[in-house]
């Protein structure tokens, strides 16, 4: 049984939806929940869910070996991103290459890089009036959004969509397709 570590920064419905579909799943579980924010929503689901959180600082995560010494401890074999917003370090890229994917609200190369999250990415893609977007997931690397490509996924903006409507129609992506991706990349490991 594979053990997957998820870092999620706020909601974590993405985060919720994964452990959900690894229950009754013979390859994985999700073992542990991280967060970079103690009072996230995630954290709460996490508990709801009988998955073991813990929250970290900036500290932690990028001048101390914790996170990484914990997820090794925890025998965590990959790292799923739901929504996590700090900059991966290179010392947990490197212990983790090619075990650590992210997913993100939009049709990388466009509308990613620092401050495209959440909200951000569907404004913008109301505004430039683009007439479809999607999901992409990726690889992580050392900066935002640019890790090889894995799956995308695609879904219609229609001219009367407002940016909560796209942004529902991209959740849904998400479900769909995320854990099967997980799952998918697992069954190589
Ligand atoms: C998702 O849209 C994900 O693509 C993005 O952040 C959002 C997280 O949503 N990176 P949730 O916390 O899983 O509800």
């Amino acid at each position: 049984m594979k053990r997957i570590a998820v870092f999620a920064s706020g909601s974590g419905s993405n985060t919720e939806n994964i452990v959900k579909f690894f229950r009754n799943n013979d390859l994985a579980r999700v073992t542990i929940i991280l967060s970079n924010k103690k009072d996230a929503y995630v954290l709460e689901r996490a508990q709801q869910l009988g998955v073991p959180s813990i929250s970290f600082n900036r500290e932690d995560f990028y001048n101390s070996n914790k996170i990484v010494r914990t997820l090794e401890e925890q025998g965590i074999d990959m790292v799923v991103l739901a929504g996590f917003l700090w900059l991966v370090p290179q010392s947990l890229i490197d212990k983790y290459d090619g075990r650590i994917v992210n997913i993100h609200p939009a049709l990388l190369p466009k509308y990613g890089g620092k401050g495209m999250f959440g909200m951000n990415v569907h404004n913008a893609v109301v505004a430039e009036k683009e007439t479809e977007t999607g999901i992409t997931i990726h690889y992580v690397n050392g900066r935002y959004d640019e890790g090889n490509v894995i799956f995308q996924a695609k879904v219609s903006v229609n001219p009367s969509d407002t940016p909560e409507m796209v942004a529902d129609k991209v959740h849904h992506l998400e479900y769909e397709h995320f854990p099967k991706i997980v799952e998918k990349l697992i069954a190589t490991l």
